[in-house]
């Protein structure tokens, strides 16, 4: 077996988990990468292979489904290969107003954004918590500090990201294993294109690289945090939510989601 640590990706064929891929390769990770799009996986796979001579294992799940979850599950308890980091970062989001969406979708982000989530974090804490060794990192979003009007699904979901990590993270604090939740703000992927948002809305200045979300992650991680919020705007926002009268936090949240 080799001596190069493993690290898992959920949502690695794009944006943030896709960044997170190449970081961590560059880092001497070998990883396993997963998403539903396995023709972008094996592109990535091959390019990391060439550019950092990481292997990297092709896991392509689709984690809305009891059975894409399973197999994830399964390749985090493969004791013979341990997993050392697992990023939690797959997931979408859905917009528009609750009563008008579609049920199912809103039960798939649910299953994606929470339960596959929560399942794969206790498949990987288990065997860490007994070598002594590893960690998780679960992406949020800073939409989690607020109820989000428009995006009532996707910002509960990351609520539950926020308040589930934060908690592990305490009962961890007396091994070595870490949990880091990160909550980025607006970011250039993908993510708007799904969730049928109109990027145009935000001024310039509040956007992220994906690159620039995960470095600052990755040397969070590296400290032991507990929470990363890359960005000083987003940092300050988040605080503003936290500490603002819940009424008035829901107008403005909704005044913001409507200007997308
Ligand atoms: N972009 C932002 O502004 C922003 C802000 C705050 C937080 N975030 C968070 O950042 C994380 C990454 O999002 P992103 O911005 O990088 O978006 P993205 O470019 O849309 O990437 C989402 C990733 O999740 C994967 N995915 C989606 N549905 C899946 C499923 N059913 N099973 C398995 N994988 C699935 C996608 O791959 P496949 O389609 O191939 O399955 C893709 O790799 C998410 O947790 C998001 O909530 C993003």
């Amino acid at each position: 077996m080799s001596d190069r640590r493993i690290a898992l990706v959920t949502g690695a064929s794009s944006g943030i988990g896709e960044e997170f891929a190449r970081a961590l390769a560059d880092r001497g990770n070998d990883l396993v990468l997963v998403a539903r799009n396995e023709e972008k996986l094996r592109e990535l796979a091959t390019e990391l292979q060439t550019q950092h001579g990481a292997t990297s294992e092709v896991l392509a799940a689709d984690l809305e489904t009891d059975d894409g979850i399973a197999r994830v599950e399964a390749r985090l308890g493969d004791e013979a290969e341990p997993v050392d980091l697992l990023v939690n970062n797959a997931a979408f989001g859905t917009n528009g107003n609750f009563h008008e969406l579609p049920i199912d979708n809103e039960v798939a982000e649910v299953q994606l954004n929470v339960v596959a989530l929560m399942r794969l974090t206790r498949a990987a804490l288990g065997p860490m918590v007994k070598r002594n060794r590893g960690g998780v990192i679960n992406v949020s979003s800073i939409g989690g500090y607020q109820p989000t009007p428009f995006m009532a699904t996707y910002s509960a979901t990351k609520a539950f990201v926020n308040s589930f990590s934060n908690a592990v993270h305490e009962e961890l604090k007396d091994t070595e294993v870490k949990m880091m939740v990160l909550a980025p703000g607006y970011t250039h992927t993908n993510f708007h294109e799904r969730a049928q948002v109109e990027k145009g809305g935000m001024p310039g200045f509040l956007w992220q690289t994906p690159d620039e979300v995960v470095q600052t992650a990755l040397k969070s991680y590296d400290k032991g945090r507990a929470v990363c919020i890359p960005g000083a705007i987003n940092k300050s926002a988040a605080m503003f939510s936290s500490s603002m009268p819940a009424g008035l936090m829901r107008r403005v949240a909704g005044m913001v989601t409507k200007r997308q």
